[in-house]
């Protein structure tokens, strides 16, 4: 018999079946718990919740470990490419050669947009920003190609994958050349998914663009570490809109609007702001870090903390490591990669940091690598999204395959109001509300614990 949970509410008594997971958290499993209970449960944030059951990804953010499809991240930074990595994620096992040929000639031949496109691309202001032209271009898609059918063949699913990871990765280059007036670049056939990227984005008729294999290989790792990573707020939102059963580019949409947040994704573009704050000011990081402690000051260090890693983030240790080698390999010398040494190993032997489990992140590195590789400041949050992309599919496709899977429809506890009059325009004098609603909208809120079914009352 499986194990089970005993929850006490006002003396009666009810069992709760518990979830045994792999690895990491055991879930007890609440679905039945409204119904039996007449009570719901309130996790804000949802940081004790289980949405899904998946075998995607696992971390832990403890011990800092993250694995896809059950292999460490080190050894795939070590030993995988991006493309075999997406294999990996959307299909749950590494591929075969003949499986991983079969997938890169799919990339390939479904790497040119339709020409219509470029259109929209012309429409948007000079000076809009990628991550919301991204977005908008993807739900275009859905206009340009067709969705997958309820019921398809294999086949078809993975021709639709293929398209929209090797299409997201070429309106990005576009969307970059575009807006800078330059002549949009093709995809080529001869260049592997990394090369053509960085090709489309630099290529030109008067200077070619001389492919680095030493580039290539750290916009892989790149990839390779932004490509999934549980059920975070962008993929959260990927599973929310498609439960809707939205077609996929409407839900991936969602995904890169949420992923550009600067808690979230966009925290890449926000280190690099920041670290160029502080050099231009003279390069001391203390003024900073006295912001970032004060609890009255809404400033955060960016590429600081996580949700979920309470300890070094094991993508920003290789990252870490990548940004290093790279750039003495290159001998680029970037005065942002000093400041950001010196804010680390003050941040880490702060004992507010510590305290609070504040670690660098991904993203702490990651935009000094871009900067090196000649990335555009507004486009890394874009990056980032064309690498998080086959773990958004993979989640996308899992949810769809999940019999268990339903429409995402959180309840709420409500706190406002009790019933009252509509007044009439007339009668209404602002000076007579109260403050009740004001309290409630900053969401201060207390549990009283005595009287199970008015737990909430507000402070
Ligand atoms: N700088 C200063 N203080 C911070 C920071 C930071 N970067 N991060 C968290 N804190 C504070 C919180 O405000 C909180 O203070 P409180 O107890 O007074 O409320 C305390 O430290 C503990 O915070 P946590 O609960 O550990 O963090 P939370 O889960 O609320 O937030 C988040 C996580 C949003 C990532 C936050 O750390 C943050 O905003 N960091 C900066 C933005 C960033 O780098 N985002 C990228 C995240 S990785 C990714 O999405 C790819």
């Amino acid at each position: 018999m499986g194990k089970k949970a005993r929850l006490i509410i006002n003396g009666k008594s009810y069992e709760l079946p518990i979830i045994t997971a792999t690895d990491g958290n055991d879930a007890i499993d609440i679905s039945r718990l409204r119904e039996e209970t007449g009570l719901i449960t309130y996790d804000p944030g949802f940081g004790n919740s289980g949405s899904c059951i998946s075998s995607i990804s696992f971390m832990d953010g403890e011990k800092g470990v993250l694995r896809y499809r059950g292999i460490p991240i080190e050894q795939l930074a070590e030993q995988s490419s991006f493309v075999e990595t997406s294999y990996l994620l959307i299909n749950g096992e590494l591929p075969t050669s003949e499986e991983l040929s079969r997938f890169s000639l799919l990339l390939n031949d479904h790497s040119l947009v339709h020409e219509d496109m470029r259109h929209f691309f012309e429409r948007f202001p000079r000076g809009a920003h990628p991550m919301g032209m991204l977005a908008s271009m993807v739900n275009a898609l859905r206009a340009f190609y067709p969705e997958i059918p309820e019921r398809s063949e294999e086949d078809e699913i993975n021709k639709t994958f293929a398209r929209l990871l090797s299409k997201l990765r070429t309106l990005a280059a576009m969307s970059y050349r575009i807006s800078m007036g330059f002549p949009v670049v093709y995809p080529s056939y001869f260049l592997s998914y990394c090369a053509n990227f960085l090709n489309m984005m630099f290529d030109s008729t008067v200077r070619p663009y001389v492919i680095d294999d030493d580039m290539v290989q750290a916009l892989n790792l790149f990839w390779i570490l932004h490509a999934d990573h549980e059920q975070n707020c962008s993929t959260s939102a990927v599973r929310l809109v498609g439960s809707a059963r939205v077609n996929l580019y409407a839900a991936i949409s969602a995904g890169i609007s949420a992923l550009w947040g600067p808690l979230h994704g966009g925290a890449n573009q926000a280190v690099v702001e920041m670290l160029q704050a502080i050099h231009d000011n003279g390069g001391n990081v203390a003024p900073f870090i006295a912001r970032a402690k004060d609890r009255t000051d809404p400033f955060l260090l960016m590429g600081f903390g996580h949700s979920v890693y309470k300890n070094y983030d094991p993508r920003g240790r290789i990252m870490k490591d990548m940004c290093h080698k790279f750039l003495a390999g290159h001998n680029v010398y970037d005065p942002l990669l000093d400041i950001a040494k010196r804010l680390e190993e003050t941040v880490l032997s702060d004992p507010f940091f510590i305290d609070n489990g504040l670690y660098p992140n991904v993203d702490f590195y990651s935009g000094i690598v871009l900067r090196a590789l000649g990335i555009p400041l507004d486009m890394f949050t874009v990056m980032f999204a064309i690498g998080r992309l086959p773990g958004w599919i993979a989640q996308w496709k899992e949810s769809r395959e999940d019999e268990r899977g339903k429409l995402h429809r959180p309840r709420q506890v409500y706190c406002g109001y009790e019933e009252r009059d509509y007044l009439p325009l007339g009668m209404r004098h602002a000076a007579d509300r109260g403050d009740n609603s004001d309290a409630l909208f900053r969401g201060k809120v207390r549990v009283r614990r005595t009287n199970a079914h008015s737990a909430v009352a507000i402070s």
